[in-house]
């Protein structure tokens, strides 16, 4: 006779979902105003160099859920560590606007935020309903890394912490 697992508690599947640690981003985007938006997302992943292709997972419960379901484009911008008030600014509750003094445009026109340690203009591809989230598949078309930028902005059992650039190779 076999014995039925227990159903999963998503309390437990959340904290064993938070073991896994992450870089941490900005998504942003340009509304068709032309006012840019933001939201702070860890699902961010790189998925293939040769086409370039990205991807990160958006809750369909978000504020700027719509605005990613019909933008064409998105930058990923990677956070680098100290960063964490901007992280937390852009996880807020409601619509997080980009000011126009600390971004500047992408080729897209979707925003680049200063002071990151790289972005990624993304063409999006796909938009796949995963659940309670929407992944969204997007083609690399142009990046950019700040070489002198240091450590990253980590996230990792529901805290931020640090990943520290490699040391030089000695010898
Ligand atoms: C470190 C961190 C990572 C997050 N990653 C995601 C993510 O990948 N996708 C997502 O939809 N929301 C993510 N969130 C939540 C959003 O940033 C935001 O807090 C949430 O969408 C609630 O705000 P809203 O309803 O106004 O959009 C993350 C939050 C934090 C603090």
């Amino acid at each position: 006779m076999s014995t039925e697992p227990p159903p999963l508690r998503s309390e437990l599947l959340r904290q064993v979902f938070g073991t896994f640690a992450t870089g941490v981003t900005v998504v942003t985007a340009r509304d068709s105003a032309g006012a840019g938006h933001g939201l702070t997302a860890n699902s961010f992943t790189s998925v293939s160099l040769d086409p370039p292709l990205v991807l990160w997972c958006i809750g369909d419960r978000s504020d700027a859920f719509e605005l990613f379901m019909t933008s064409p484009s998105y930058v990923v911008n990677i956070l680098p560590a100290g960063d964490e008030a901007r992280a937390l600014r852009f996880a807020g509750k409601g619509d997080q606007q980009v000011a126009g003094d600390e971004s500047r445009a992408a080729p897209s026109g979707a925003p680049v935020l200063g002071g990151t340690l790289a972005w990624l203009d993304c063409a999006v591809r796909e938009r796949i309903v995963a659940g309670d989230h929407v992944i969204l598949l997007a083609e690399v078309t142009a990046c950019g890394l700040d070489e002198s930028a240091g450590d990253g902005l980590t996230y990792f059992r529901s805290r931020f912490g640090r990943a520290a650039a490699p040391l030089p190779v000695s010898g």
